[in-house]
């Protein structure tokens, strides 16, 4: 073995926190000059409107552009604007927003009860802002099982990609990837596509040629100014029901405080195609239903919210799909990648990759930002439980003294399909701006397992592959490497001479998140086809909170299409409507 192999295994311990930098891309930061987007500050105690949408996310961004052509919409914001602030807008600041912890940061971090460190947005284009970038559809069958239209689906989808998605550029590390995917037999090799398609494909991403991130905030575009006010720093506490004089609750307007802690309230004209629509992300959708009253009739006595509605369903079926990586130093330098190739085997694992630079040295690039970076919370080398502030903050340090080299090489993970283990959502106080708890039972149904070890032992076969053996050190061996990533003195692989066994136990101790949680507001339990909340009127939810499984391998295209998809549906039915009065 070389002396600077040596050196690597020495170094395994945080090995797995290196993480990867991006060069200083041009930063054309074209923010556009919106019209209609405000601080709340300087909004009117009252006002009114035929739409409500609570989160400028993902979906939020799209629904509300969609609607304002038709009908008057107000679009409330928790957070800032993504424009202007370069750790949301350059690849090359991937990770900066997650490390960034100050109450005004655009990424608010919470652990989940299961031990694993996440993210939520908070900030106009919500999780478009902060996430990897890579932008894949949802395959066929999904959008079946869902019952939506594929015309308008695929309608939808185009909208969205004419404004956000780009072809990535392919360079010599992820083709290694995409390569020895193929030798793995995860084929064919089905080139560059949004499609989802079994086999390896080069997919979309939201960054273009120049490294400048396009967002959902940037699907406003589309909107028609005179029809839309979206205040920022506008945080809903509460939706407001009407219960009187009415058959079943029904949703009329909504609270909000600004920056300075002002109260406003929102209503909506009246008319019966007035609505409220949440969009507050898998989070704050639940969490905001159940501060209004819509929850477990017992949970929200204990908090004493008044009940509106006893709703058991809100905040169950929370899901997260695991994420497991192995990092694999490379003896070459590597290029800047996030997410760029997929490989989507027949077994229910998506097997996705990043590379990275070392920017040591640079003080515009600390190094210590990226997709596997303690500072964001990503900590494989101790099981989940303990993954206490403690074990992070020493991570970091250890990292802070790595030699560059270190850092030069890149991860394969793998997610899995689904998935099918499934938990749930509770307030944890009624402020609005805290957390709630939430646990979502990683592997603990055998088939989300039995998926993880199957893409780990693909990922074992891309590492070997000839394509891939010039970005890897001859002298490590894939146990190694598997040690690398998992390994402390009390979480030492293999420990088994079963491998499988071995494997199965690394799943669990190296399981982090790629951020594509769900559900809580789940379609049949929640709200209806429709995304109407079952047992109350003029209330929707659409976002991913209504999504049992993750679609495609990454949810963000179809989040986005979610929201012109339902945004053009609900036009046609309040036109037609209108043309029967
Ligand atoms: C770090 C990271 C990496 C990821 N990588 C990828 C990737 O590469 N590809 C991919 O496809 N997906 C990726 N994802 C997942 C994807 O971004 C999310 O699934 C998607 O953004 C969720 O959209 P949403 O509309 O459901 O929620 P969000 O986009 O989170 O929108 C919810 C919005 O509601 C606002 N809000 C919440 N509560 C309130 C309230 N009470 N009042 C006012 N506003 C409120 C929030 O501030 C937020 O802006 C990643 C996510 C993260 C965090
Ligand atoms: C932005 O738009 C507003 C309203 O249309 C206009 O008054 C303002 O001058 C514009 N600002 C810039 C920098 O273009
Ligand atoms: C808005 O309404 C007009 C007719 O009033 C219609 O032509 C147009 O298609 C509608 N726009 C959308 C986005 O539904
Ligand atoms: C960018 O992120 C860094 C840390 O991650 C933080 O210190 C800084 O304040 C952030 N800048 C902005 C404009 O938010
Ligand atoms: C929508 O697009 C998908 C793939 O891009 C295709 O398989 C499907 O047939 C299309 N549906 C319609 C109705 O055009
Ligand atoms: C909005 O107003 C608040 C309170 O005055 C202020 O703190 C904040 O900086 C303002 N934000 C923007 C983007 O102007
Ligand atoms: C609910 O109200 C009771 C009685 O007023 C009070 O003792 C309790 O602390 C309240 N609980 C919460 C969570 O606010
Ligand atoms: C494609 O993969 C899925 C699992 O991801 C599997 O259910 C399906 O059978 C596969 N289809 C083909 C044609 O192999
Ligand atoms: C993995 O780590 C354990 C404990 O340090 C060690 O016994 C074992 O030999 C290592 N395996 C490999 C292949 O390096
Ligand atoms: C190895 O582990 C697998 C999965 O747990 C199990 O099915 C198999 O029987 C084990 N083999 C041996 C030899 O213990």
């Amino acid at each position: 073995m070389s002396k600077s192999v040596g050196r690597l295994i020495g170094w395994w311990r945080v090995l797995v926190a290196a993480s990867f930098f991006f060069h200083g891309l041009s930063s054309s930061d074209k923010a556009p000059n919106y019209s209609f987007v405000h601080n709340a500050t300087t909004a009117p105690t009252t006002s009114y409107y035929d739409y409500i949408i609570v989160g400028g996310g993902t979906a939020g961004c799209p629904l509300a552009a969609t609607l304002s052509h038709n009908a008057t919409v107000l679009l409330l914001e928790r957070g800032g604007s993504p424009y202007g602030n370069s750790n949301i807008t350059l690849l090359s600041s991937f990770g900066s927003a997650l490390s960034d912890l100050s109450p005004t940061s655009p990424s608010q971090r919470f652990i989940s009860e299961d031990g694993v460190i996440n993210a939520r947005a908070r900030v106009l284009g919500g999780g478009s802002c902060l996430n990897a970038g890579f932008y894949t559809r949802a395959g066929p069958g999904y959008v079946r099982d869902v019952g939506w239209d594929s015309r308008l689906v695929n309608e939808s989808y185009h909208w969205v990609e004419d404004v956000v998605a780009f072809e990535p550029p392919m360079r010599e590390w992820q083709t290694a990837v995409r390569d020895g995917l193929l030798q793995a037999g995860i084929v064919p090799n089905n080139g560059f596509t949004y499609d989802h398609i079994n086999g390896t494909k080069v997919g979309g991403t939201i960054f273009d040629r120049d490294g400048n991130r396009h967002t959902a905030a940037n699907l406003l575009g589309y909107a028609n100014p005179q029809g839309i006010n979206v205040l920022l720093h506008a945080t809903v506490h509460k939706i407001l029901f009407k219960t009187k004089g009415v058959a079943r609750p029904q949703a009329h307007g909504v609270r909000f405080v600004d920056a300075q802690g002002v109260r406003h309230t929102a209503y909506l004209k009246s008319g019966s195609k007035s609505e409220v629509i949440i969009s507050a992300g898998a989070l704050g959708s639940p969490q905001l239903l159940m501060l209004s009253g819509v929850g477990p009739a017992d949970h929200l006595k204990s908090y004493n919210i008044s009940l509106v509605l006893d709703q058991p369903m809100v905040g169950q079926g929370m899901r997260d799909n695991p994420m497991n990586a192995i990092y694999i130093p490379s003896p070459l330098p590597v290029e800047v990648s996030l997410i760029q190739v997929v490989g989507i085997t027949p077994f229910g694992s998506y097997i996705e990759a990043a590379s990275g630079e070392n920017f040591g040295g640079s003080n515009t690039h600390p190094r210590d930002f990226g997709m596997l970076s303690p500072k964001i919370g990503q900590l494989s080398v101790v099981p989940p439980k303990q993954r206490t502030p403690e074990a992070l903050a020493e991570a970091i340090e250890q990292m802070s003294n790595l030699p560059d080299i270190a850092f030069q090489g890149g991860f394969i993970l793998e997610k899995i399909m689904g998935p099918i283990s499934t938990g749930h959502l509770e307030l944890q106080s009624l402020n609005p701006n805290d957390n709630p708890s939430v646990t979502f039972n990683y592997f603990q149904e055998p088939e989300d397992l039995q998926r993880c070890v199957q893409g780990l032992q693909t990922i074992e076969k891309v590492i070997e592959s000839q394509p891939f053996s010039k970005f890897k050190y001859q002298g490590i061996s894939v146990h190694t490497l598997l040690n690398m990533t998992a390994s402390t003195p009390v979480n030492l692989l293999p420990h088994h001479a079963n491998v499988s066994t071995s494997l199965e136990q690394f799943c669990k101790d190296t399981v982090m998140t790629i951020w594509h949680y769900h559900g809580g507001c789940l379609v049949g339990r929640v709200v209806d086809s429709d995304y109407k909340v079952i047992g109350i009127d003029s209330l929707r939810v659409i976002d991913g909170s209504t999504f049992y499984y993750s679609p495609g391998t990454n949810p963000q295209a179809t989040v986005m299409m979610l929201g012109r998809y339902m945004g053009v549906r609900i036009l046609r039915d309040r036109l037609e409507s209108q043309g029967k009065k």
